[in-house]
């Protein structure tokens, strides 16, 4: 997490450091900070606690005019979020920000101590600038400076630095968080991804694992990992990826929530072709779907829930055997991996750290690797041998939507695609299947129509403390993403549990006061549902029920609210299904008052483990 950013200018930095770092708030916004090079006081920081808007009001009153500088918003992991916390830290020759964990920093530190260096923070980060510090101090170079700090740290981060007396040098470097330069007219740029650049530039190039980079006005000198120098291709990002406006709505998670008819449009039409009524996947896969023995879909949070669903589907569509985990449990795990297997990762960002170990253990595991991605330029779509791509463009608020909802599309169009090549489908089940993913874009469009009775509903759930979601089936994944939606951007504690599971526990949970919000579509399983909606009203439960026409009129249990969807074919159920939880936990938020597009204590981007 953390985003950092630097610039070297023709003109005052400052103000447009501020803009990219509101950009890259996403990323992180416990504190946030600038530093740059001044003529009267040379190397000066403006630093705040929160949000940026506190960084602007600093700088505002004490102004800074460097044409140089380097920036960061922080999402804190050593240290409080304080201002002496806040980055960039500095010594009297270097200023550094950093986004990732310095795994050694103890030891480091111990070891600077008892050289004399003094440090001002609780942070990993401060042992950095300290130990180029010592290493100019002992006569070498910015360049070698940093190079020999390099090889002395352990851990997953990329670094900008910014020296005393070289107004014309950033030096930057990634390991295993990723980075990006830009190349602008006389001016040179460095983000943790293109966005932050974009009213910049659109000609970047995306940092490999372990290189640092010499950045000039003029140009920038990449060097990997042994030091040497190396090219990296400069490519022309397009205009869409940086469309990061609200429009006109009042979160950017309400214009999210919105955009699903069409980004799920979107990505269904790279994965079918609705006129041949079949999938269409890049023709050479790297693995043949016939001869997989075993798929392991890994992720972490939304995305995980998404692999969920998608396990429902491969299992049931394409009689696969399919293990799926959270990237955090997999990569520590090591679990034994079939010979033909293939793993599957899914992610918004492309960046999370405990996904990307877990691509990496299964690459190192000779398995066929995967990937689900909205960032096509991220170091999970570079590392994995094939990616599917979302077409969800940039997700902004820290709660995933649509992102999730056109993983699930992918997930959809590949579990038929897997259907078809074991010879589990027919090429006519392929139609009607393909034929009822056409349908999506209209069916999610709809769903949006109950916008306003959830607002209604929502306005008495934001005065509850607990809500308990319930599914079966490929609903229950949508229980358990209804929970994570609610509790992170509202702070109501829910949990989301599969239907069934409910008399083994959850059950002496039921009051007169605690929402159950049934997701339960008119599929073969609504009447065990329905036992289980029984089960809590006979306890004076309160329910809310979501299905569609068929379900209100046979689900024969008193409800605080019936919800209804459209009618669907099961293959959409749980995509469309998002729709409802997704805004009653916006809705709720904002009756709450909460910060919903960057609640408490998250970050977008999770490039720490
Ligand atoms: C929840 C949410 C997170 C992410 C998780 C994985 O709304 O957004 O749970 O789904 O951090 O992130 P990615 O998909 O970027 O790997």
């Amino acid at each position: 997490m953390c985003g950092i950013i630097g610039i070297v200018g023709r003109e005052p930095v400052a103000g447009h450091l501020v803009d990219a770092l509101k950009r890259l708030e996403y990323r992180g916004y416990d504190s946030a900070g600038v530093a740059t090079l001044e003529a009267e006081t040379g190397l000066t920081r403006r630093r705040a606690e929160g949000k940026l808007r506190n960084l602007e009001i600093k700088l505002a009153a004490a102004p800074l005019s460097g044409l140089i500088g380097i920036g960061h918003t922080r999402w804190a992991t050593h240290g409080a979020p304080t201002e002496a916390n806040a980055h960039p830290h500095a010594t009297s020759r270097v200023a550094v920000v950093h986004n990732g964990i310095i795994e050694n920093f103890r030891e480091l530190r111990a070891e600077l101590e008892a050289k004399g260096q003094h440090f001002a923070s609780e942070t990993d980060t401060e042992v950095v600038a300290q130990l180029v510090d010592w290493y100019l101090q002992q006569g070498e170079t910015p360049a070698t400076a940093v190079a020999t700090t390099l090889k002395r740290l352990t851990g997953a981060f990329a670094l900008a630095f910014l020296f005393t007396d070289h107004d014309d040098l950033v030096i930057d470097a990634r390991r295993g968080s990723p980075l990006a330069v830009g190349w602008g007219d006389g001016e040179m740029y460095l983000g943790s991804d293109a966005i932050a650049l974009a009213p910049f530039t659109d000609r970047v190039a995306y940092l490999e694992e372990g290189d640092w980079v010499e950045i000039t006005r003029t140009g920038a000198t990449v060097h990997d990992e042994t030091d040497a120098v190396v090219e990296r291709p400069i490519v022309t990002v397009s205009a869409t990826a940086f469309q990061v406006d609200r429009g006109n709505y009042r979160h950017f998670m309400a214009k999210e929530i919105h955009e699903q008819p069409e980004v799920i449009g979107h990505t269904l039409a790279r994965y079918l072709d609705l006129s041949a009524s079949t999938v269409r996947l890049p023709p050479a896969l790297p693995f043949d779907w016939a001869k997989l023995d075993r798929l392991s879909i890994v992720a972490c949070g939304t995305a995980y829930y998404a692999g969920l669903v998608g396990k429902y589907w491969f299992e049931r569509y394409a009689r696969l055997p399919v293990e799926i985990d959270v990237a955090s449990e997999f990569r520590y795990r090591e679990p034994p991996l079939p010979k033909n297997g293939l793993a599957l990762f899914v992610s918004q960002s492309g960046e999370t750290a405990d996904t990307l170990a877990s691509l990496r253990f299964c690459k190192a595991q000779g398995q066929h690797t995967a990937a689900i991605v909205n960032v096509t330029t991220s170091t999970i779509a570079r590392e994995s041998d094939v990616i599917f791509p979302t077409l969800a463009g940039p997700e902004i608020g820290v709660a995933s939507t649509k992102a999730f909802t056109c993983q699930l599309s992918v997930l959809a169009s590949l579990a038929i695609a897997a259907g078809r090549a074991r010879g589990v489908l027919s090429a006519e089940d392929e139609k009607r299947l393909v034929g009822a993913l056409g349908e999506l874009p209209g069916l999610v469009l709809r769903a949006l129509r109950v916008e306003p009775k959830i607002e209604r509903l929502a306005r008495e759930t934001a005065k509850v403390a607990d809500v308990l979601y319930l599914g079966r089936g490929s609903s229950y994944p949508i229980a358990l993403e209804g929970a994570l939606k609610l509790k992170e951007i509202s702070y109501i504690h829910a949990e989301g549990y599969a239907a069934g599971e409910l008399k083994h526990g959850p059950i002496a949970l039921i009051d007169e006061v605690m929402p159950v919000v049934v997701i339960a579509p008119h599929d073969p399983l609504f009447e065990k549902t329905v036992s289980n909606m029984q089960e809590v009203a006979a306890r004076g439960g309160r329910i809310v029920l979501v299905t569609d026409e068929k379900g209100a009129g046979a689900a024969s249990v008193a409800t605080l609210e019936t919800i209804v969807m459209p009618d669907m074919p099961d293959l959409l159920a749980p995509i469309v299904y998002a729709l409802p939880v997704q805004m009653l936990a916006y809705h709720t938020a904002v009756f709450m008052g909460t910060d919903v597009d960057q609640p408490r204590n998250l970050a977008k981007s999770v490039t720490v483990e």
